[in-house]
């Protein structure tokens, strides 16, 4: 029973060592800034268009976005596609149907269509599951970081931005592990099992943009913050009116009671 005991206390001890090791290593998300912070941030359609195209050619391969149906890719507020750009773009896709026999068959891909997942085969044996995309910005906090970050209310982005831009030599005396990569930015730990994606010129801008590494991790992280909340712009739009129309009513109201209150004064 002793021996159970401090067998207890020397492995918890050594969990707690674990953690500190973690925790010193760990980095916070680096603290950029996007066009979207802010109360009266906006996205930037380009910015949108491109991080697109990196999300496009590069994490879905490995990453699904299924909460995004490729006609979000048109709404108002969103990277500003216009309607037949999606059809065409859906109509490049392959999605599998099940007819009312039970018969799986593939179909073109249609605007109202959620983007399809990448096939099992290609994400088995990457040691980890890559997360669905749709959300991560919201997943992830990333605002441990600065004051500015946590007023704007923005973390998630750089997060996504950090991982991307974050991967290093693991320091003097760290054995490197097979199938792992260092990255002291990510959440869980320091290894991670996504391999570094990005590489200067990894993809075809259609604007004069430089697809720079850096250029690369901006873009697709302010995709990913909008697929994450669609509806930003609306949201601070609809704030904006509320405060306006209280002030008026503010306004109005103290008008009104000094009109009502002035025979008695
Ligand atoms: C070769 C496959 C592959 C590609 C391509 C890929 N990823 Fe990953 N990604 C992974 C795997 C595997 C994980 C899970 C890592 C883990 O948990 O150790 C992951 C995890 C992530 C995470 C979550 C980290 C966390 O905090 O849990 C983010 C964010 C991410 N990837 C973003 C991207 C972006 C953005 C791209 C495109 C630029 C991309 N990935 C391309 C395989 C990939």
């Amino acid at each position: 029973m002793k021996k159970f005991a401090s067998l207890l206390i020397a492995g918890s001890a050594l969990i707690g060592c674990a953690g500190l090791a973690h925790a010193e290593a760990e980095k916070d998300a680096k603290a950029i800034s996007y066009s979207f912070e802010g109360p009266f941030g906006k996205f930037d359609k380009a910015q949108l268009q491109r991080g697109y195209k990196v999300y496009q050619t590069v994490c879905a391969n490995c990453h699904s976005m299924k909460f995004v149906a490729f006609r979000n890719l048109a709404d108002r507020g969103g990277p500003g596609f216009t309607d037949a750009q999606v059809k065409a773009l859906a109509a490049t896709f392959k999605v599998s149907e099940t007819d009312s026999k039970g018969d799986t068959k593939d179909r073109d891909g249609m605007a109202s269509d959620y983007f399809p997942s990448p096939a099992l085969a290609t994400i088995a044996g990457l040691g980890a599951i890559p997360p669905d995309l749709s959300l991560i910005t919201k997943a992830r906090e990333g605002w441990h970081g600065t004051f500015n970050q946590l007023l704007n209310n923005v973390g998630g982005p750089q997060y996504v931005y950090s991982l991307l831009t974050g991967y290093e030599d693991p320091p003097k005396g760290v054995a490197p592990i097979e199938g792992k990569y260092y990255n002291p930015y990510f959440t869980s730990g320091v290894w991670i099992s996504m391999p570094p994606q990005l590489t200067d010129g990894l993809v075809k801008y259609d604007d004069d943009t430089k697809p720079t590494v850096d250029q690369m991790a901006k873009d697709v992280s302010a995709f990913l913050a909008w697929t994450a909340e669609p509806k930003m712009e609306e949201r601070k739009q609809t704030g904006l009116e509320v405060l306006v129309y209280l002030l008026i009513l503010a306004g109005l109201l103290y008008a009104v009671k000094r009109k009502i209150w002035a025979a008695i004064h």
